[in-house]
């Protein structure tokens, strides 16, 4: 239901603030990725219960895929190995399918709570909080960890790679960057290729793959067969789908559901999913994230425009006329 090592896979990144679950329900409709993980859940003070489990993420309810039937895992931030396991199992218990763990995460907040990218600076402990939650989850349940290549010192992703794969990890998705790196190009994939060719459990590349030559590069550098796509799902929508026909493999099921994007980016076409999304959730905050993240790397005007409208209703009108008048 998640990855399987032989056969190929385009993966939804998650991405906190973005990819929540009224967007996870859209873009599951267009076939174009195999699962999605959800944004990071933190794991600090305390449990977190089965019932918040289900609040922020509502495919728990439908045997943890969105309604167009793309699975959802949970991922789990933190730094406590107990409170992870048991925060883990309360999500199988209302439903989860897979926990992923965050070791990428490099929010100075985030980091100073002990959770996310800080931990790759202690391979004993990334060992420890991974064999914790896999001893604890039922051994069907996938536990796998996202990654970034360090902290400050990307040559940490080698000895961090093995110590995750010791403690049992399913897979691991690397990050091609440090923590000190933040989101500054390039990303490196060539480590990530050598972490894959040493380990035995199947590697997921992830970063900067912008256009299907980024993917082909990609591919050549890592060896990988398993890629997550995160900031290029909003900014180049058709570009996971044109990866599947790379990698030779078919869109996924949709239940029936149909989504198509098309090549150029169409503003309209995104009013119109954002209207939907005003109606499960009225946020013009995370409206203008996305179209924030729909204008990276492109030459469009909207997102300086988008800034300074004060609502949902006008945001939408901006988009199509913008549209109109193209
Ligand atoms: C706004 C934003 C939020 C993110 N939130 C998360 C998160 O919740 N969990 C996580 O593991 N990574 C998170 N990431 C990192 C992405 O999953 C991904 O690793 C990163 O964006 C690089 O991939 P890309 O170049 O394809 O965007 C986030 C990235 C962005 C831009």
């Amino acid at each position: 239901m998640f990855l399987n090592s032989k056969i190929p896979a385009v993966i939804l990144a998650p991405m906190e603030g973005i990819t929540d679950a009224p967007f996870r329900e859209f873009i599951s409709r267009t076939g174009y990725y195999d699962y999605c993980v959800s944004e990071f859940i933190r794991v600090s003070g305390t449990v977190l219960s089965p019932k918040m489990f289900r609040k922020h993420i509502p495919e728990l309810l439908h045997e943890s895929k969105t309604l167009a039937g793309t699975p959802v895992q949970i991922q789990l931030l933190g730094g406590d190995p107990e409170r992870l396991a048991e925060s883990a199992l309360n999500a199988i218990e209302v439903g989860a399918m897979a926990i992923d763990l965050n070791f990428g995460c490099p929010a100075p907040t985030v980091n100073r709570h002990d959770g996310g990218a800080t931990l790759l600076q202690y391979p004993d402990r990334l060992e420890k909080i991974i064999r914790t939650v896999r001893d604890r989850v039922p051994s069907h349940f996938p536990v796998s960890a996202k990654m970034r290549l360090g902290f400050a010192d990307p040559e940490a992703v080698y000895e961090n790679a093995k110590r995750l794969e010791q403690g049992g990890a399913s897979w691991i998705t690397i990050h091609g960057r440090t923590k000190t790196q933040g989101y500054i190009p390039p990303a490196y994939w060539k480590p990530i290729g050598k972490v894959r060719a040493s380990l035995s459990i199947p590697v997921v590349a992830n970063g900067e793959i912008w256009t299907i030559e980024d993917f082909k590069k990609c591919r050549e550098e890592t060896g990988s067969i398993h890629f997550m796509i995160g900031r290029a799902a909003l900014a180049q929508p058709t570009l996971a789908k044109k990866i599947r026909e790379e990698l030779g493999i078919p869109l996924c099921e949709t239940n029936g559901q149909k989504f198509e994007f098309t090549e150029e980016l169409n503003p309209g076409v995104w009013a119109e999913i954002f209207k939907e999304y005003a109606v499960v959730q009225p946020s013009e905050k995370r409206i203008k994230q996305w179209v924030r993240y729909l204008a990276q790397k492109r030459n469009v005007t909207w997102w300086e425009s988008v800034k300074s409208l004060g609502s949902t209703q006008e945001i939408l009108n901006y988009l199509r006329q913008f549209e109109e008048s193209t």
